[in-house]
């Protein structure tokens, strides 16, 4: 029976041989690209978590979350990302200013009573956006990546990991009332002293990308967007990341925790997914992994069972005929 990392490490089985760290060329997907690359000076699998679905709203107790988390990197996981506004701002009485930061302490926090190896874990944050309540009582997000708030953000992100220098820092995204080369001049800043050691952006156009670049030359590493069956970049920032040997990191990849999305973009993958025996989840994941060396991709769970269903898509092999009926979309006929 397989073993997971943690059962390998309790049995004394060297790092390189543990499940979760085998040679890449074990899973390579049928396109033969490695499931791991470099990123913000890890090297760590393209199959990555993110943390939003466990700290805003519908989320879980925080033992769950935990547990979510520990699921995760017991199952391989490397790369967690959270951000500073991955919380509930409060209502009166059941929240208050305490919860900000929610998020963040929750992967600190999972990290610190993990047994399993730390310092192979990149921790990515993001800053310049906040939670809204309105007086109705929905929640919202609000952009402020003013530079005084990203810098400020960015010093309480850190403290909140217990971290001299964030190793990947994300602007979360565009403020529309401030040009982004001042948005960027806080990340070049914050680059220069030693706050953040490698910077991504999110929600961003390929003029935004060089906007970027310009400013933080090879400070700038990673590119978020969204990018899922039912959201196809439409903004080709894919292709610019490639270009510019830029990580792509898609975010939403299954679709989106709070937003609706268009369900019959994932007809076939629930097709294959039913002929494979496998979740429907990891044929979207295997696919987006298939589509290029340096892409990443962040799906939420928020049980220990989805996370463990999520990282086993690296070990799903999709053939080059079910590639190219998911590339197009086609709805099988019948039983094949
Ligand atoms: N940069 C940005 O602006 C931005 C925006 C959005 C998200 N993100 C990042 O992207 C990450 C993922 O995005 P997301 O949370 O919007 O959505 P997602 O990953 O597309 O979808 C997550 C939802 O899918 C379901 N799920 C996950 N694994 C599953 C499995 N194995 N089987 C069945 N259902 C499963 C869970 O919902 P149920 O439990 O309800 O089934 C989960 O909440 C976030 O955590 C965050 O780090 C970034």
């Amino acid at each position: 029976m397989a073993m997971t990392p943690a059962e390998g490490r309790r049995a004394g089985i060297p790092v390189a041989e543990r499940p979760g760290n085998a040679a890449p060329t074990r899973m390579e997907t049928r396109r033969d690209r490695s499931l791991y690359a470099e990123l913000a000076g890890y090297r760590v699998p393209r199959l990555a978590m993110g943390c939003m679905a466990l700290a805003i709203e519908g989320r879980p107790g925080s033992h769950t979350a935990v547990d979510t988390i520990h699921a995760a990197l017991d199952a391989g996981v490397r790369y967690l990302d959270t951000a500073w506004s991955y919380y509930l701002p409060g209502r009166p009485g059941t929240g208050g200013p305490g919860e900000r930061g929610y998020g963040e302490r929750l992967v600190h926090d999972a990290l610190a009573t993990w047994d399993g190896p730390r310092d192979e874990v990149l921790i990515a944050t993001k800053t310049g956006w906040l939670r809204t309540l309105d007086s109705r009582g929905a929640y919202g997000w609000k952009a402020d990546a003013r530079p005084q708030t990203i810098i400020a953000q960015a010093k309480e992100s850190a403290m909140r990991l217990n971290v001299d220098c964030l190793s990947l820092l994300y602007s979360h995204c565009d403020d529309p009332a401030l040009p982004y080369a001042d948005q960027m001049g806080a990340f070049r800043q914050l680059l220069d002293e030693g706050v953040v050691g490698h910077v991504g952006i999110s929600r961003v156009g390929n003029d935004d990308i060089d906007i970027a670049r310009s400013i933080l030359g090879t400070g700038l590493v990673a590119v978020q967007n969204q990018f899922s069956p039912s959201s196809r970049d439409a903004g080709h920032t894919m292709g610019h990341c490639a270009d510019l040997g830029l990580a792509f990191v898609c975010y939403s990849p299954l679709g989106g925790f709070l937003d609706s999305c268009d369900r019959s973009a994932y007809t076939v993958f629930q097709q294959i997914a039913a002929l494979r025996d496998v979740s429907c989840q990891q044929v979207v994941l295997a696919w987006e992994l298939s589509r290029h060396a340096n892409l990443f991709t962040i799906p939420s769970a928020r049980n220990p069972f989805e996370a463990r269903d999520c990282f086993a898509a690296q070990d799903l092999v999709l053939t080059d005929k079910d590639l190219a009926l998911l590339e197009r979309g086609t709805v099988l006929s019948g039983a094949q």
